[in-house]
């Protein structure tokens, strides 16, 4: 399989940094379609809409992730369209539901992408608990058995500890079999385990090549131990592109950005963001070592190094490939112009060259 490209949909407002550096990048539906369309010509494979109900750092206006996958479906033609999912905020029978629709609508173009949450205001505010940290994922692992008997059984029935579902029919079924793509976020202890047992993708936030190389280990390891090949998880990166004509530009770029940081906002955002990981019993989470400049971007994004000229791009993304990276997730300060000209030098240079991925067996041994 050739290395996968998705971008993240603009579907909040300020973008993907919290700066007050001018953006040209919106959030609304008008440009967000012509986004999409533009994003399919030139090679992305998935769009990621992102669940957000309320304000929270730098993002005022939100249009909500289901809801815009669904009216993206009915203006693209190819790209597949990854929804993110709050359990906890919805129930699964009618996600599954929900998604089978969007599934049929797109021709076998639906995803989700499975949170478990960091914004307690959000659970608050909606009148919904705010669950234990390791709780959150117990959750979420049920939500996702769930999708799957719905998608893949006749009539499904479950008895959780989060859900209950009785002899419920789901029809039609997907197009995708066995059913569409679950990805998850979250780094921690617990989704890890959780990726290892039953998501197809998982997420990483931007982080040093070295740091993506032991997640992908522990997680193929886990799935190992789990008695599921490891072969069947697949990895996703974070990482924010800036691809300019030289290395200072580009570096200048991203000081401009830090510089321009709504440092009251990257504040309340390191505070809400490590108080939730902080109640893992391993006292870590996915934002546990982020520094203040990384926290400007929501999803360490600038760790991921994808900064400098195209050349040193392609570079740092095959080094990526080479570790296990299987898909790559954009984020842009301009997505007007930074969106397109990634798609047109750098994605058809990537697919041309040779994949750096070890063989199989490579892989395998170094699980064993
Ligand atoms: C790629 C990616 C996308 C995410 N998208 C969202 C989102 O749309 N909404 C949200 O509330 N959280 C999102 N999250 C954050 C998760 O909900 C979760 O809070 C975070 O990953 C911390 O989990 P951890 O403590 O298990 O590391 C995302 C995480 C990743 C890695």
């Amino acid at each position: 399989m050739s290395v996968k490209f998705a971008y993240w949909v603009p579907n909040v407002s300020g973008g993907l940094v919290v700066s007050k550096l001018p953006q040209r990048t919106d959030w609304t539906f008008d440009y967000n379609r012509q986004l999409a369309r533009v994003a399919e010509q030139v090679g992305f494979d998935y769009a990621l809409s992102q669940a957000r109900f309320f304000a929270s750092y730098g993002a005022e206006h939100q249009l909500e992730a289901l809801t815009l996958t669904a009216a993206l479906a009915s203006v693209t033609q190819r790209l597949k369209l990854i929804s993110a999912i709050h359990p906890g905020l919805w129930h699964p029978g009618v996600i599954a539901k929900a998604v089978a629709t969007i599934d049929n609508i797109s021709n076998g173009r639906a995803a989700v992408n499975i949170v478990s949450g960091w914004f307690k205001g959000e659970f608050i505010g909606y009148g919904e608990p705010w669950l234990d940290h390791d709780e959150r994922y117990r959750r979420s692992e049920e939500f996702i058995r769930v999708l799957k008997g719905m998608w893949t059984q006749e009539t499904f029935t479950f008895k959780g500890d989060f859900y209950r579902i009785n002899d419920a029919p789901l029809k039609p079924k997907p197009v995708q079999q066995p059913h569409p793509e679950i990805f998850q976020g979250g780094n921690s202890k617990a989704a890890r385990r959780m990726a290892a047992r039953v998501s197809d993708w998982y997420f990483m936030n931007g982080a040093s090549v070295e740091k993506v190389a032991e997640q992908i280990a522990e997680i193929r390891a886990l799935a190992a131990a789990e008695g599921r090949d490891p072969e069947s998880i697949r990895f996703g990166l974070n990482g924010f592109v800036i691809q300019r004509d030289t290395e200072k530009e580009a570096h200048d770029t991203l000081r401009e950005i830090i510089a321009h940081a709504d440092e009251e906002a990257v504040e309340g955002f390191r505070q809400q963001v490590q108080f939730a990981g902080n109640a893992s019993p391993e006292k870590q989470g996915m934002w546990a070592e982020s520094k203040f400049e990384d926290l400007v971007q929501y999803n360490d994004g600038f760790k991921t190094g994808l900064i400098g000229t195209e050349e040193q791009i392609i570079e740092r993304i095959r080094a990526y490939e080479a570790v296990g990276v299987d898909l790559f997730l954009c984020g842009f300060l301009h997505f007007t112009d930074d969106l397109p000209r990634f798609g047109e030098r750098i994605i058809p240079q990537v697919r041309a060259a040779p994949s750096r991925r070890p063989a199989r067996a490579e892989r395998v041994a170094e699980v064993a």
